[in-house]
């Protein structure tokens, strides 16, 4: 069995193959990642056979259900996962199989309700369950730390101290621990009395993280998160810088319309010379009295960019074949220096 650790920030993920038969299984994908697990299982000649969460993460967004439906492999969770996308769902003590790999689940609820550790051979991947010199929080949405304390003492601290630990987060630069260690230095398993780990967890105090609310509704939903919605619509335009904006303005080029999707009272307070207005949440009910040609050449402007990314998007979609988006928005056209019209 191979395993090749994957770091973007604290996240950590992990693509473990069969040394025979090249089939894999990444466990905790994230989103930022997506091109370097493709590469990885192009470059060795994997074949994927599942994708894996270890619980549903409130942190950081999961790349699952995305590779899924793009690499045509199953995203298995946990049983009590929410998402409601999970193509199977693993009990505890039930195995996944991959050539010769055999990829253990147990159940370990106290991070949230349906964490899921993992065990093959000697390696433990042991999600936001216990982490190297740490464990997973107990304060975020369906975590419990008497859960918490029966997962780590009743469980995972039950295996042989040489088992290998792989965890879902590091923020320290460790890359992998044991259990023997963890038992002797990790400064929460020296709470060794439930009452004590309960009230140190319940005490901890922690900053919520970032982007909380949107990882739980994306990774429970497999719904998009909105910098993969602005991407996405950003892959579907092309766009103009200012400059190049600025000099066909001045050559007089007339074959370019500038629609401003801003606000009125911020259109009104000055906009490119010129340019038209529509706000974006007026675009589709009143594009066909403002463009009954679908060959006129519109740049979409905003602000700051991406509300006429989309505007732009959605101007394609409805057959303005020539939408263009302004890379950058007023603030940027307003700091350039560039003439305003009011
Ligand atoms: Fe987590």
């Amino acid at each position: 069995m191979h395993i090749e650790p994957f770091a973007n920030g604290g996240c950590r993920s992990y693509l473990i193959s069969c040394e025979t038969s090249g089939r894999a299984i990444l466990i905790d994908p994230e989103i930022h990642l997506v091109e370097r697990y493709k590469a990885a299982i192009a470059r060795d000649g994997l074949s994927l056979s599942y994708l894996l969460d270890t619980h549903t993460h409130a942190d950081h967004f999961s790349a699952s259900r995305q590779l899924g439906a793009t690499l045509g492999v199953p995203v298995v969770h946990g049983r009590k996962s929410p998402a409601p996308f999970a193509d199977m769902r693993l009990d505890d003590g039930e195995m996944l199989v991959a050539g010769d790999v055999r990829l253990v689940a147990l159940a370990t609820p106290g991070h949230t309700r349906d964490s899921m550790c993992f065990s093959a051979g000697d390696a433990l991947f042991t999600g936001d369950t216990l982490l190297i010199g740490g464990t997973g929080r107990t304060d975020l949405p369906t975590g419990d730390p008497e859960q918490l304390y029966d997962s780590l003492f009743g469980r995972l601290l039950k295996f042989d101290p040489a088992t290998r630990v792989f965890p879902g987060h590091d923020y320290k630069g460790n890359s992998e621990s044991t259990i023997g260690q963890e038992i002797e230095t990790n400064p929460r398993l020296q709470k060794r009395d439930r009452q004590e780990f309960v009230a140190m967890m319940r005490e901890l105090n922690l900053a919520a993280p970032t982007h909380l609310t949107e990882a739980l509704r994306t990774n429970m939903s497999g719904g998009i998160t909105v910098e993969q919605l602005l991407s996405e619509a950003a892959h579907t335009v092309p766009f103009m810088s200012l400059a190049e904006l600025h000099d066909q303005l001045a050559r007089g080029a007339n074959d370019l319309t500038v629609l401003d999707v801003r606000e009125r009272d911020a259109f009104e307070k000055g906009h490119i010379p010129g340019a038209r207005h529509l706000a974006r949440g007026q675009l589709e009910l009143r594009i066909n009295d403002l463009f009954p040609d679908p060959t006129v050449r519109i740049l979409a402007c905003c602000e700051f960019g991406k509300i006429s990314t989309l505007a732009a998007a959605t101007l394609k979609q409805l057959g303005f074949m020539r939408a263009v988006a302004l890379d950058g928005g007023m603030k940027a056209w307003k700091d350039a220096g560039y003439a305003l019209e009011v």
